[in-house]
């Protein structure tokens, strides 16, 4: 019987949260129990910082065989995780032997060769729903890829979804590094089951310095910490437990929220800070979850950067918004606050990590610039085309689920999007589903040039554009470099990007991982003229 895509969120909602079976009477349907985090004691567990990888040894660039590059093997495996000190270790896929894995460090310009190994055991442990593109049942259980996001990477070394490999295979990257210095991650991507595969541990943070940033005098060392978030949903014995929907051959759920908030693979941790200035790399890792955090007390921060690097100017924030994908470069002040206790929440209230402010062990010579890099404003006129881009969804044939897709255009068609090498574009996305969306492209930075609200009726069935508001500019804290945004229900997000790098196959989708696998993601060329 056919349902409503409210009505199955909210199951799958119930779901996730684990209340109750999606549909009373059908035991095949009754989702496991979920373990309930505010039970456990909080803040026992120090924060976990990802080890910085080190290379193997060196080996001839790809780009210039005369120059030789670092050389990194990184292993994909199944591993045991302690989430927390009360529950018995969880199985995760990570990197090396942790996940988050380590974390990859380099300078710009400073290319380096990373051999990502798939070590992973032959079948997964997650619900793959073979209905969807890729994800066949043929297919071996163990098969990921590694994208490196908002790298500017030759298309070959991009991890393109469908490039995926099996257990006992391995890919060698190449990675130049010309870019500016950023805060990117790499994570898995593949076909029809990267959300599983994400949510399974799959994922780390990669690291962007340049002499520009470092004679800012940021805090650095171990005043520069890292903090990855993500939710998750636990079994009480403390295992991964990932939602199902209520029909048993058609798992997939269309967004996964857990109970448990983790940060840096933790569940409640806390972090010993010193009373000075601290530099916070901040990623939100979540399949479907925006996070919205804020210290206790109302505490003010500033953000310095955003997803491609440093803003122009620190914004000064209370709440800090981040979007599946996207990340944020913040600075606290906790001088004058040694003996303090202060809480990291999301959401309204809800703790998800605790800072212990301890007396300062040497005077704090770090600075917080008031200017920290210049950014030229992109004029529209610099675009040579323009596209507007729907992000829709429709009902599948069968009616008891749906599908979202980015321009009515289905995974599988031909290329549409196929912008011209060192040329400049705008792209419209125009919404017109009732979710925000976080629109990511690959291989790109771009800028945000502003949104709208729009008559979605008129142009979803009469493709007229009728404005119904004012366009309103990015917010301070997306005004510099982005390489995800999120375009919001009723709206029409306009991005202006230059496509430089390389020329060949990318993709762009919504990094709400259960809308990437199922639709939400198509190729795009960028073309050599
Ligand atoms: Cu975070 Cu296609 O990537
Ligand atoms: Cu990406
Ligand atoms: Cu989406």
């Amino acid at each position: 019987m056919p349902i409503t895509r409210r009505e199955y969120l909210r199951r799958a909602g119930l779901l996730a949260a684990g209340f109750m079976s999606p549909q009373h009477g059908h035991q095949q349907h009754l989702a496991r129990p979920v373990l309930d985090p505010a039970k456990l004691s909080p803040f026992v567990d120090p924060l976990p910082i990802p080890a910085v990888a080190r290379p193997s040894g060196t080996r001839p660039s790809p780009a210039d065989p005369a120059i030789q590059i670092p050389y990194y093997r990184l292993a994909m495996r199944q591993i045991d995780s302690q989430i927390h000190r009360d529950l018995k270790p969880t199985r995760c896929w990570g990197i090396g032997s942790s996940s988050p894995g380590p974390t990859l460090e380099t300078r710009k310009g400073q290319g380096m060769l990373v051999e990502w190994a798939n070590e992973l055991p032959g079948a997964h442990f997650l619900p793959i729903d073979h209905r969807l593109h890729g994800a066949e049942s043929d297919k071996p259980g163990g098969r990921a890829i590694i994208h490196l996001h908002g790298g500017k990477v030759p298309p070959e070394s991009d991890g393109y979804p469908e490039d995926w490999y099996a257990p006992g295979k391995s890919a060698v990257y190449h990675y130049p590094n010309n870019q500016e210095a950023a805060l990117l991650w790499y994570h898995d991507h593949t076909m029809g089951i990267n959300r599983l595969n994400i949510f399974a541990g799959l994922l780390g943070l990669y690291i962007v310095r340049d002499p520009a940033e470092e004679s800012l005098n940021l805090p650095r060392g171990k005043y520069e910490v890292p903090l990855v978030f993500y939710d998750r949903s636990f079994d009480p014995d403390g295992q991964l437990n990932y939602p199902v929907s209520p029909v048993p051959a058609e798992p997939w759920v269309p967004e996964f929220f857990g109970n448990a908030v983790l940060v840096n693979g933790k569940l409640l941790p806390y972090l010993e800070v010193e009373a000075r200035k601290y530099r916070f790399r901040i990623l939100n890792a979540a399949n479907g979850r925006f996070i919205h955090l804020s210290l206790s007390g109302g505490q003010e921060f500033h953000q310095i950067g955003t997803d491609q690097g440093l803003l122009p100017a620190p914004v000064t924030l209370r709440q800090l918004s981040l979007a599946p994908g996207e990340r944020a470069d913040v600075i606290v002040e906790f001088s004058g606050q040694a003996g303090a206790t202060i809480t990291v929440n999301n959401d309204s209230l809800r703790p998800v990590m605790q800072l212990r402010v301890a007396r300062a062990t040497a005077g704090d010579t770090s600075a917080l610039p008031a200017a920290l890099r210049p950014i030229r404003r992109m004029a529209e006129t610099e675009a040579v085309k323009t596209r507007s881009l729907m992000l829709g969804e429709i009902d599948d044939l069968r009616g008891d689920s749906f599908t979202m897709l980015l321009n009515n255009t289905p995974w599988h068609a031909a290329v549409t999007e196929n912008p011209v090498l060192n040329s400049v574009e705008i792209w419209n996305l125009m919404n017109v589903t009732d979710d925000a969306h976080p629109i990511h492209l690959h291989l790109v930075r771009f800028q945000i040039l502003d949104r709208r609200r729009f008559n979605t009726f008129a142009y979803q069935n009469r493709d007229l554009v009728q404005y119904t508001g004012g366009a309103t500019p990015p917010e301070p804290c997306e005004a510099g470099w982005k390489d995800t945004v999120r375009a919001d229900p009723g709206m029409v997000t306009r991005i202006i990007i230059p496509f430089e790098g390389y020329a060949g196959r990318y993709v762009w989708h919504c990094h709400i991982l259960e809308h990437e696998d199922n639709e939400m993601m198509r190729p795009y060329d960028v073309i050599a003229r």
